[in-house]
């Protein structure tokens, strides 16, 4: 059974759909710990009630950030885990866990990567972006995570399509069920072998 841990920021709806899957076996997989950059974060709580381990790491634990980067590494060490989730995970992630996690960390990006990455594109400006650009389609994308933002392979994509009478909202709601869909389904992939991670 492969362990995966969990980054969260906010209110962790990929999570629960990651968590949930595990929990009804469509994800032969278990979340042991959920770390967030943020310790309001509604996705700590609900990772509480479900007796998940949880941890907040940020600058406000670590002000060096090297620091916050060990911290992490032997965190996710000392559960074991395999592959680490990145759900609304608003936060670069550090050169020594980056390259003890290398090709198992894996984030979920809210539109068809290349389009619509980078520093900055994250919640509902991503959405925005879209439909300022007059957009046809969107979707989810899931991929590896490298040094920069929304730039690593990428694994999965589902496109979602863009209705004229959409705005932001009922596009991020649109993409979100699909979201949920699409990332315990990859990581699944992942798990049985139909997508192969680059070898550490
Ligand atoms: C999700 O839409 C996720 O794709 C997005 O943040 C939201 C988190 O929601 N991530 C990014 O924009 C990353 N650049 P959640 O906390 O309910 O899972």
């Amino acid at each position: 059974m492969k362990k995966l841990a969990v980054l969260v920021s906010g209110r962790g709806s990929n999570m629960t759909a990651i968590i949930n899957a595990c929990e009804q076996g469509t994800l032969s997989a278990s979340v042991e710990l959920v770390i967030s950059n943020n310790e309001d974060s509604l996705a700590l709580e609900l990772a509480q009630e479900k007796n998940i381990d949880t941890c907040h790491l940020s600058s406000c634990t670590h002000a060096d950030a090297n620091l916050l980067d060990i911290a992490m590494q032997q965190v996710l060490a000392s559960h074991n885990i395999d592959i680490v989730l990145l759900a609304g995970f608003m936060k670069k992630i550090g050169p020594k866990t980056l390259s003890a996690y290398k090709g198992r960390l894996i984030n979920i990006h809210p539109s068809l990567l290349p389009k619509f990455g980078g520093q900055g594109m994250f919640g509902l400006n991503v959405h925005n972006a879209v439909i300022d650009a007059g957009e046809k389609e969107t979707g989810v994308t899931i991929h590896l995570v490298d040094g920069e933002y929304d730039k690593g392979a990428i694994l999965a994509q589902t496109a979602v399509a863009v209705g004229v009478e959409d705005t932001p909202e009922s596009l991020a709601a649109k993409v979100l069920k699909v979201e949920h869909v699409l990332f315990a389904e990859t990581i699944q992939k992942i798990i049985d072998g139909s997508i192969i991670l680059p070898a550490n």
